[in-house]
């Protein structure tokens, strides 16, 4: 299982101040040097975190995969026609939120995300689509020429017990599988820490997490490099776990 990082929230502290630092390209190159397969950063509509430059920057020195997570507007489209990220994650997005807080519905939108994913395709840049582990809306990411679904997991990371947690697990697990059955590629994210990720580890059909806030936050007392390399131990560890069986 790879890890991507993302450098979000290293912009976030460098917004608080509206300065120059820190500065997320240079989190962006320690998370590589410690061992990330990809780096990923949300330009958001308000840009109150990453901004132009820093997309602009990050395609010039990531040297594993850049995924730039947005929302499906023709802003948006323009900007990664431009960067040339490799993937592009379409996400929903809405100005009072502070996270993204749901995927998207492709079910309801499969028209217009239809026609964003083959303008993408047109500038080969993969296209990833961020949804809730629903079978039925990775039937219709399938179908409108998704490369990738990241599923959800903030229902899992947000579990308040034990038994809310495994539902979710299985909930994700069973929506893995089944997007695989349908050729597609399967990442996760979303909330996951130090302390969540093992059992995801245990899904073998998801291939790629991406992993932001608890990186970033443990990064302030260990350092970025260290960060980084603590998940990655612990993600290669999860894997050895025996894997989930289907319910
Ligand atoms: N994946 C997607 C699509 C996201 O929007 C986010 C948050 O920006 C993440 C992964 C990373 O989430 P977190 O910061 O909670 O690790």
């Amino acid at each position: 299982m790879e890890l991507s990082v993302n450098v979000d929230h290293v912009a976030t502290v460098r917004e608080a101040r509206g300065g120059t630092q820190p500065d997320p390209v240079y989190a962006a190159m320690i998370a590589e040097m410690a061992g990330a397969a990809g780096i990923v950063c949300h330009l958001r509509e308000d840009r109150r975190h990453i901004n132009d430059r820093d997309v602009r920057l990050l395609r010039e020195v990531v040297k594993t995969r850049l995924n730039l997570e947005m929302a499906a507007t023709e802003e948006m489209v323009r900007i990664a026609r431009d960067v040339l990220p490799d993937v592009v994650t379409l996400v929903p997005e809405r100005r009072q939120e502070r996270t993204t807080e749901g995927g998207l519905n492709v079910v309801e939108h499969r028209h217009s995300l239809r026609e964003v994913v083959e303008i993408l395709h047109k500038a080969d840049i993969q296209v990833s689509l961020f949804v809730e582990p629903v079978l039925e809306q990775l039937e219709a990411a399938a179908d409108i020429g998704a490369d990738i679904v990241e599923l959800h997991t903030g229902h899992y990371a947000n579990a308040t017990s034990e038994r809310a947690a495994q539902q979710e697990l299985y909930r994700l697990h069973n929506a893995a599988e089944f997007a695989r059955r349908l050729g597609l590629r399967v990442a996760a994210g979303h909330g996951l820490t130090y302390e969540n990720i093992l059992p995801i580890c245990r899904i073998p059909a998801i291939e790629h997490v991406s992993i932001g806030h608890a990186i970033v936050g443990r990064a302030l007392f260990v350092g970025f490099e260290r960060a980084v390399r603590q998940m990655l131990e612990l993600i290669r560890y999860g894997r050895l776990l025996p894997p989930l069986e289907l319910r």
